[in-house]
């Protein structure tokens, strides 16, 4: 390439030196001076040429290096992408183990109405094979029948009662199931819907002896996919028995909710809890942030609760927080969600 450059300057070069011999003859006083001005024009060209050689050289270097870099960004990219899955997948790990927290929530709350039936429907049995009994040898009173009756209709009442709230329970429990796995859109009654929320959340409540006290007005109809209202509640409720009254520390949660214009819900959850200093506050939404690493901490639950917040109710959610003082998380959402 340096070769073809600078096949201009050889020609002169040879040019120069024919002329040169020529002047010898001609004009010999001159020889001197021209042949000076050749040497010089001959130590340019070469400077030129190594210039020449040392820019190709660097190009090449550079090539190397751009290369060099181009395969890094791509292992990059590539590493990125494994990041994102791993996190997806963490994601979707932390939706499965809180259903089935709400799962075993179900099977324990459900335990004990089912547990009174069954030891009602038991009894009634025994009783009745007595009468049975009792009958077909003939000795049965007046008063044996008056006392069966008694029991007859106080255990059927039993029985019924409790068949009734273990079916209550079972069809709130389901809706909350349902939403919570399939994210269909409904409208809800809100107050009824944190209640349902709430009693799937009993088991872990009741033996820390922490209330949850709800205030939201009866009438509030919401039209979003409230599988993701009780997931965000869960969170958050899980949250505040872990982290803001770890170490049997007590305290009280409450869910306000208002409406600062008709078609906008602000949900406010407030624990009186320990709560946190300004550096973990301005952290507690990052994927991974966790003050429990080690000892049960994902640090996914409020990563979830923020992108289900924003990505599918298209609210806003903000954290007030200060050691000693209790933690609030204000939520801010359209009470019928938009479509995308
Ligand atoms: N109600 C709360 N009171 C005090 N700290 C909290 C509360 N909720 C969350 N935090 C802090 O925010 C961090 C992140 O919470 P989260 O994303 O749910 O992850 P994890 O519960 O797995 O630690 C917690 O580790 C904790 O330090
Ligand atoms: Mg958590």
């Amino acid at each position: 390439m340096s070769f073809n450059l600078f096949a201009a300057e050889e020609e002169a070069l040879a040019k120069a030196r024919s002329l040169g011999k020529r002047l010898e003859a001609d004009a010999p006083d001159c020889v001197a001076e021209f042949n000076a001005l050749i040497a010089a024009f001959e130590r340019s060209t070469r400077e030129q040429q190594r210039l020449v050689r040392v820019s190709d050289r660097l190009q090449g270097q550079l090539n190397d290096a751009n290369r060099e870099l181009e395969r890094r960004r791509t292992e990059a990219e590539a590493a990125l992408d494994r990041l994102r899955e791993a996190q997806e997948a963490m994601v979707q790990s932390e939706k499965l183990a809180s259903l089935g927290a709400l799962v075993a929530g179900v099977a324990h709350e459900i335990n004990t109405p089912v547990g009174i039936a069954v030891s009602c429907a038991s009894h009634l049995a025994d009783a009745t094979a007595a009468m049975r009994r009792r009958a077909e040898e003939g000795e049965l009173s007046k008063g044996d029948f008056a006392r069966y009756l008694g029991t007859a209709i106080d255990t059927t009442d039993l029985i019924l009662g409790n068949c009734e709230r273990a079916a209550q329970l079972i069809a709130g429990f389901k809706q909350v199931a349902v939403d919570r796995a399939s994210a269909v859109r409904r409208r809800v009654n809100l107050a009824a819907y944190i209640q349902d929320t709430l009693v799937s959340l009993q088991p872990k409540l009741r033996p820390a002896g922490h209330g949850v006290a709800v205030t939201c007005p009866g009438d509030l109809e919401l039209d979003c996919y409230p599988g993701v209202l009780s997931q965000i509640l869960s969170n958050l409720v899980m949250n505040a028995l872990t982290h803001a009254f770890a170490d049997g520390r007590d305290g009280d949660m409450a869910v306000v909710v208002d409406q600062p214009a008709p078609d906008m819900v602000r949900l406010c959850f407030t624990d009186t809890g320990r709560g946190m200093s300004e550096e973990h506050r301005s952290r507690v939404f990052e994927p991974f942030f966790t003050t429990r690493r080690g000892r049960g901490g994902s640090g996914l639950g409020l990563h979830i609760v923020h992108n289900l917040v924003v990505g599918v109710l298209k609210g806003t959610i903000a954290v007030d927080s200060a050691v000693d003082r209790g933690t609030s998380f204000t939520l801010l959402f359209p009470r019928c969600t938009p479509e995308d």
